[in-house]
């Protein structure tokens, strides 16, 4: 481009910047009461949703849990999924780095990029590396999307002999939370009823009901109302009524899946991690420190982790070798 017509775009910008002060909209008050119109709409939305649909509250925050694998809101999936090309000393390019210069970039967008011209078709390397960063998120974020779950730390297995819709069921009841609450042979919590011979005591219309609404069936229940799709209800019932029976395991197989939900994360497999190495360390050592704490570890009272639980635990900590 020359600079005759550099000049000329000058000129034509001035002009319509003069046109528009003299018959445009300004942004006091035209554009300030837009906004707050569309704000007061989405607003009464929200309220009238909150207020017909619910706005049930998740779970406290348990450190010690890992039912719920940790995953970034949708926004944020791409970020997540780039992560996974990273090997994990290397964390820190993906998540800081790359994004933090790309912010930058963008910021001193204006002192560098001097064209005059606004066609998509006259600024290519802008145009691309826009395009570029748009289908990288887009094709990310859908990968991230249709990655299958991980299954969660210490999970039972996906059961041996259970149908489709079963196996998802199961998938749905540890990726839900139920695991901090229910123990089913042996793992998960003690704050809800033991569901390991659920499928006996209870029948399919008595649990639908009571997972769509645990407070009518069950008054002054601490069981949350958790929000499940249809699909997601008709498997999970199906899975909890396939269990009728416990399973036989050691004391030792038990603890192993009951160290991997609540210590595992700190003890990575009785290695260290956040917390020492529990190699060796003995048995009644182990069980004094579950329920004590301290020191950076959190106190394991009867309510998370019982006495049968513990000793369970115990006994799995002394075949670490
Ligand atoms: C915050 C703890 C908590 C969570 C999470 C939780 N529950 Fe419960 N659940 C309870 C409590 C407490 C009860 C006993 C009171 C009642 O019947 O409502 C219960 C009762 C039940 C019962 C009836 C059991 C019986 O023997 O009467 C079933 C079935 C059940 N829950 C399934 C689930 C499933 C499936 C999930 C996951 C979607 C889940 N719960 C999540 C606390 C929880
Ligand atoms: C939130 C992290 C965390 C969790 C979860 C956790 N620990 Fe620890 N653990 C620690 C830290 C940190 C220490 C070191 C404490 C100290 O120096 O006193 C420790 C110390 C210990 C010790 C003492 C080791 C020694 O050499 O004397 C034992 C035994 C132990 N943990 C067992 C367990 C078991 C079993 C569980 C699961 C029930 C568990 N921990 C869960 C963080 C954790």
């Amino acid at each position: 481009m020359d600079e005759h017509d550099r000049l000329d775009q000058r000129t034509t910008y001035a002009g319509r910047k003069q046109e528009q002060l003299a018959h445009g909209h300004s942004f006091f008050p035209d554009t300030v009461v837009k906004d707050i119109v569309v704000a007061a709409v989405i607003l009464v939305v929200l309220m009238v949703l909150a207020a017909t649909q619910g706005a049930p509250l998740e779970l406290e925050a348990n450190p010690t849990g890992s039912a719920k694998p940790p995953r970034p809101e949708w926004y944020f999936l791409f970020l997540f999924e780039a992560l996974k090309f990273l090997p994990g000393n290397l964390e820190w390019l993906g998540a800081i780095l790359v994004p933090g210069i790309a912010l930058v970039v963008l910021f001193l967008l204006p002192l560098f990029d001097r064209s005059p011209y606004r066609h998509p078709l006259k600024r290519p390397l802008a145009t691309g590396v826009a395009s570029l960063a748009i289908v990288a998120v887009v094709g990310l974020t859908a990968l991230a999307a249709t990655a299958p779950e991980p299954a969660a730390v210490g999970a039972p297995q996906p059961g041996a002999g259970l149908t489709p819709l079963e196996q998802a069921g199961q998938r749905v009841y540890q990726t839900h939370s139920c695991p901090i609450c229910h123990k089913i042979n042996g793992v998960g919590g003690n704050i809800g009823p033991d569901l390991t011979t659920v499928g006996l005591r209870l029948d399919a219309s008595w649990l639908v009901a009571h997972l769509q609404r645990p407070a009518e069936i069950a008054p002054g229940t601490v069981m949350p109302q958790i929000t499940l799709t249809s699909d997601e209800l008709m498997s999970l019932t199906a899975y909890l009524l396939t269990l009728k029976q416990a399973e036989t395991r050691t004391p030792e197989q038990i603890g192993a899946a009951l160290f991997a939900v609540y210590c595992n994360s700190c003890h990575p497999n009785g290695q260290a991690g956040i917390g020492p190495k529990l190699l060796g360390v003995p048995a009644d050592q182990v069980a004094q420190k579950v329920r004590s704490g301290g020191g950076g570890m959190p106190a394991f009272h009867t309510a998370e982790l019982s006495d049968d639980q513990l000793a369970d635990v115990v006994a799995y900590t002394q075949t670490l070798r």
